[in-house]
């Protein structure tokens, strides 16, 4: 029995973010007694809404206070009234950013009674982890106009790729791998073939890092080729590290394999700081309100949370709670098609976890 408080941030978000975090919560609620750690939620409000009631996105204050949290629960931000962007930079972006959340982990794992689109593949054969350099690359913000809404318009996006960054991503990966109990195998996605400044810098680094790793064996495989070994082989992959950009891509490309937003979660993780975790997919906002969306993705990041907090045996117990339902009763992982309701799903795994 742990006697551990932690604070948790809790920005629900938009569309059907609110819902799926209350089944998130309640799964917490449910680890916590029977794991006799305790927590405090502050929550937060964050989102379309407030955005178009008030305008404000994320006021500086509030990072200042995220910094004194342990961790945060994000459920989901985008908002059909809102300009695309605003929302996503001004809170998600924003908060990877300033809280130094340089790590961005998903895992990509087919649980039994899921269906993967992949043909003749299973759960033995899906199962790795991406783990995505999260405030570098091409989502820096660098670049700039000359000349807009000219013809002679110039637009420069500008991938920003630093030694620190790189190297910290690459140390986490391999310390990752270490951990994890597969293959040992970390494989570096790339594109070094044409990138040949910036995955140059990461190749360099992959290399030198590596050498204090002889216990894990390494590869390579470019961006564009990776994504043709996801759906063909799998199998092949332990850990992946890659860059913000192509991270960004292939994790969506993995949320697929593994059965959907409906179960893909991640972790915006500064393993020094305050780390959020969130269920990948949207808003969805054409399901708000109809208890129909599935928060099973929500549920894994909870999982992930406690995973990162030390509280091991709750986080496993939670995993376990999410194969019974979704080898045992759900009929699909889709919205609208699971057989149950949102909050049906949520209860059975809170009840799984309570032993009842
Ligand atoms: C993700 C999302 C974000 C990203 C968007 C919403 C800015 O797609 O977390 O993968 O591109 O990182
Ligand atoms: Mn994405």
């Amino acid at each position: 029995m742990s006697n551990k408080k932690y604070m948790v941030g809790v920005i629900p978000g938009d569309g059907t973010g609110p819902k799926v975090v209350r089944e998130g919560l309640k799964v917490l609620s449910a680890a916590s007694e029977k794991y006799g750690f305790k927590y405090e939620l502050v929550e937060y409000d964050f989102g379309g809404d407030r955005y178009l009631k008030t305008g404000e996105v994320l006021p500086d204050s509030a990072i200042e206070e995220f910094k004194k949290l342990d961790v945060i629960f994000l459920g989901a931000i985008g908002h059909p009234d809102v300009k695309p962007g605003i929302l996503e930079q001004g809170i998600l972006l924003r908060t990877r950013f300033e809280l130094d959340q340089y790590i961005n982990l998903r895992p990509v794992k087919l649980y039994p009674g899921v269906e993967t689109p992949i043909k003749g593949k299973g759960p033995e054969d899906i199962d790795f982890v991406v783990v995505r350099e999260n405030t570098e690359g091409l989502y820096a913000g660098a670049g700039g106009f000359l000349k807009k809404g000219t013809f002679d318009e110039v637009a420069v996006q500008e991938s920003i790729n630093t030694r620190k960054g790189v190297e910290r991503c690459i140390r986490y990966a391999f310390e990752y791998c270490k951990q994890r109990n597969k293959d040992k195998k970390l494989t570096l996605c790339g594109k070094t073939n044409v990138l040949t400044y910036a995955f140059d810098l990461w190749q360099r680094t992959f290399n030198e890092v590596s050498k204090e790793y002889p216990q894990i064996s390494t590869d390579y495989a470019h961006v564009d080729a990776i994504c043709m070994w996801f759906l063909k082989n799998p199998e092949w992959f332990d850990v992946i590290v890659t860059d913000n950009m192509f991270g960004d891509i292939i994790t969506d490309l993995g949320a697929m394999i593994q059965g959907g937003m409906g179960i893909a979660a991640g972790g915006n993780i500064n393993p020094e700081g305050v780390s959020m975790f969130e269920p990948i997919g949207g808003s969805a906002p054409k399901y708000t309100g109809k208890n129909v969306i599935n928060p099973l993705a929500a549920i894994c990041a909870v999982q992930m949370m406690l995973d990162y907090l030390g509280e091991k045996e709750a986080a496993s117990l939670i995993e376990k709670g999410v194969v019974k339902v979704t080898s045992e009763k759900l009929k699909s992982l889709s919205a609208g098609k699971m057989g149950y309701t949102t909050s049906e799903v949520g209860d059975m795994v809170a009840n799984f976890v309570s032993g009842e």
